[in-house]
This record gives structure tokens, C-alpha cells and sequence, in this order.
């Protein structure tokens, strides 16, 4: 069973800041963050970072994750990143399916893939699904979020104690300044645990639904505030340790 009352702030650095860059904010955020037994911080800086930023978190209740992995453990394959070196350098979580991936050509089948591998080696996915634009104006957004959960969780078998993180974000909010309207998201919420569970039993209570696209620190209540959700994935105003911490003391 999930603990519903723990809260998922998972920053996500994308590829915005340079390697010194995320080893500053990295010690910055573990002088200032004390850790909260009820909220787990993920923070996800680039892969080339992942090592160095590892080595600063291991001392600290802050949690490593990936921005995303490849499907194999090793082989011939060229500029991808390894789930079992991401486990080696600390991760415990990896970003899967964010809409800045599809959009460079990661498929459903490549995000299916990569949860069974970062299952397989203990890393908890946090599976990124959202409509765009043009689907949301087309009104296709239940149908595009039941299409991606549904390709994405086919034939997942978890263990105990792992779980899957699944973050709705819609594509054109992302980045935008303008987060959705939370009543929608209680909607897709709905929506996502009713087609997860329509997939399996093996997954019912193993899954949690997160929010992510524009958050801040006046509206990240909102996304949680009757226990709607239990966290949220956070872009830009994860940049900067103060503002972190402040989403961070927001909520609870
Ligand atoms: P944003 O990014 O907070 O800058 O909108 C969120 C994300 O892409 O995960």
C-alpha cells in the first residue's frame, strides 16, 4: 500500500544548467533543505551531472533521479544511459516519457521498455503522459492519456515495495507560466487510475498520480490540496534552491 500522506517534489534541471552550475545548486539545496519525513525531493539533473551530484546528495535526505535511461543495462549503444549506472551512481528515481523526449522521437513502446528496465533495477518511474496543443483544442485529451497509460503500463509486473509515479502533464502548459486549472487535473486523475486499473489488478494501489507543467509556489497546493495527488514535477522553478524550498514548504 502507498502511504497517500507522503508528497513527491520531483525537480527536473532538463538540460539548463552547466556542470558547475548544478554542483553549486546541488550543495545549496542540501545546506538548506533539512528533509521532511512526509515529502521525498528528487532532484534530476543532467546525466552528465548525475555522478557528481550523487556524491553531494549521499549525505542528505535529497533523492537522485535520472532524466531518463536506454532499455538495455550495457551494450553497443552509442550515447545512451545505462539504468544499472544510474543505480550505481545513487538514482532511485528516472523521469520516463517526458514530452521533450517524445517529441525528439521516444515512443510508447521505447517508454514501456524503459520502465520494465528501470524496474528491473530498482529505480521507481516516474512516467510522464500529457496531450498537446492541438489534442487538447481537438478535445483528444482522455483519449491520448488513456492511449499512453495504457501503452505504457501493458505487461509491467511490479515487485513488492516498488511502485510506478505517474506525472500528467500537459505538453503545452509545460514551461508556459500557466499551470491547468486543478479541477481538470482531478479529472485526468480519474481518468488515469481508473485505466490503470482497468490494465491490472497487479497495479492497483502501486501507483500514484503527479501533476507537473508551471508549478510554483502560490499554485503547488492546489494540485495536492484534498489529497487529489501526491506531488508534483517542477521545471523552471527548480532552478533555484530559495524557490525549491519554498515549493517544498508549500506542500505539506
Ligand atoms: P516547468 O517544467 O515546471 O518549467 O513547466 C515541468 C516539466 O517539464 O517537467
Amino acid at each position: 500500500m502507498i502511504n497517500k500522506n507522503k508528497r513527491y517534489v520531483i525537480a527536473n534541471w532538463k538540460m539548463k544548467l552547466g556542470h558547475q552550475q548544478s554542483i553549486d545548486l546541488a550543495k545549496e539545496l542540501k545546506k538548506k533543505y533539512k528533509g521532511d519525513e512526509e515529502v521525498e525531493l528528487v532532484v534530476c539533473p543532467s546525466a552528465s551531472a548525475l555522478s557528481a551530484v550523487g556524491e553531494i546528495f549521499k549525505s542528505s535526505p535529497i533523492k537522485l533521479g535520472a532524466q531518463d535511461i536506454f532499455y538495455h543495462d550495457f551494450g553497443a549503444y552509442t550515447g545512451q544511459i545505462s539504468p544499472a549506472v544510474a543505480r550505481e551512481v545513487g538514482c532511485e528515481y528516472v523521469i520516463v516519457g517526458h514530452s521533450e523526449a517524445r517529441k525528439l522521437g521516444e515512443t510508447d513502446e521505447d517508454v514501456n521498455r524503459k520502465i520494465v528496465t528501470a524496474l528491473k533495477n530498482n529505480l521507481t518511474p516516474i512516467v510522464c503522459v500529457g496531450e498537446t496543443f492541438r489534442e487538447y483544442e481537438e478535445k483528444k485529451t482522455e483519449l491520448v492519456i488513456v492511449a499512453q497509460v495504457t501503452k505504457a503500463l501493458e505487461d509491467i509486473k511490479l515487485n513488492d515495495g516498488q511502485k510506478i509515479i505517474i506525472a500528467y502533464e500537459p505538453v503545452w502548459v509545460i514551461g508556459s507560466g500557466q499551470a491547468v486549472d486543478h479541477n481538470i487535473f482531478q479529472h485526468i486523475v480519474q481518468i488515469i487510475a481508473h485505466t490503470a486499473v482497468e490494465i491490472g489488478a497487479a497495479l492497483a494501489n502501486k501507483f500514484e498520480v503527479i501533476y507537473g507543467g508551471s508549478v510554483d509556489e502560490e499554485n503547488v497546493s492546489e494540485f495536492i490540496m484534498g489529497n487529489i495527488s501526491t506531488g508534483v514535477i517542477v521545471g523552471n522553478n527548480s532552478l533555484e534552491a530559495d524557490k525549491l524550498i519554498k515549493i517544498l514548504n508549500n506542500i505539506r
